[in-house]
């Protein structure tokens, strides 16, 4: 993968996929230090499932053996300068957090935010992404977007289509000329 926007779009996808109701993304760039955390309210992880998910060979998929999300990430996270690490509770929900030094050359760089986000819009699921840099914030939440749109499905292609030349304004705004 080329994309830190690809990995959080995987690790994001597995938070829908245990029926998350509200996925929080967060990217924050202090100083050198990216930090990307989604956090979730889905199904949650057991202590011991935990313990082997960043093995390619857990994976609760019916279709193949291997679940590559979390080790793909896990591995970025770690040639990338930085770290990795996941928490999750059975019924509560799950959190991803991994840092990333900003100037180390392994590193790769974040990618299209706003086409991940507008990859991630469904009905039934919500997300809150806030997106950090320096003292600069930008918030993106689908249920305030949802209440705007009374009725009109929010992953119907014109909002898709609106809402990602929107995230791109906001985030080169945010951004400031710099590429992250
Ligand atoms: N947020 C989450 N909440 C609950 N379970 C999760 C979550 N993230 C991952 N899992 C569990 O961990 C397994 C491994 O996840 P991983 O993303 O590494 O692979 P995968 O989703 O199975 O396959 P792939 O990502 O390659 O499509 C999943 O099959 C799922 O059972
Ligand atoms: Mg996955």
């Amino acid at each position: 993968m080329r994309e830190l926007a690809l990995h959080i779009l995987d690790i994001a996808e597995n938070s829908v996929k245990a029926n998350a109701k509200l996925v929080t993304v967060e990217i924050l760039v202090d100083d050198n230090l990216l930090t990307i955390r989604i956090s979730d309210d889905g199904k949650g992880m057991s202590e011991e499932f935990l313990t082997r998910v960043t093995d390619p060979f857990t994976t609760t998929r019916t279709t193949r053996k291997v679940g590559m999300g979390i080790p793909l990430l896990k591995q970025a996270a770690e040639t990338g300068g930085g770290t990795f690490d996941i928490k999750s509770q059975v019924g509560v929900g799950t959190v991803v957090t991994t840092t990333f030094q900003l100037d180390d050359i392994d590193r790769m760089p974040l990618g299209d935010i706003a086409e991940t986000a507008t990859t991630l819009l469904y009905p039934n699921c919500d997300f809150k992404w806030i997106y950090k840099v320096g003292d600069r914030e930008f918030v993106f939440d689908t249920r305030e977007v949802k209440e705007e749109l009374e009725g009109i499905p929010i992953d119907s292609p014109e909002i898709i289509a609106f809402l990602k030349s929107m995230l791109k304004e906001n985030i080169e705004s945010i951004n400031g000329g710099i590429i992250i």
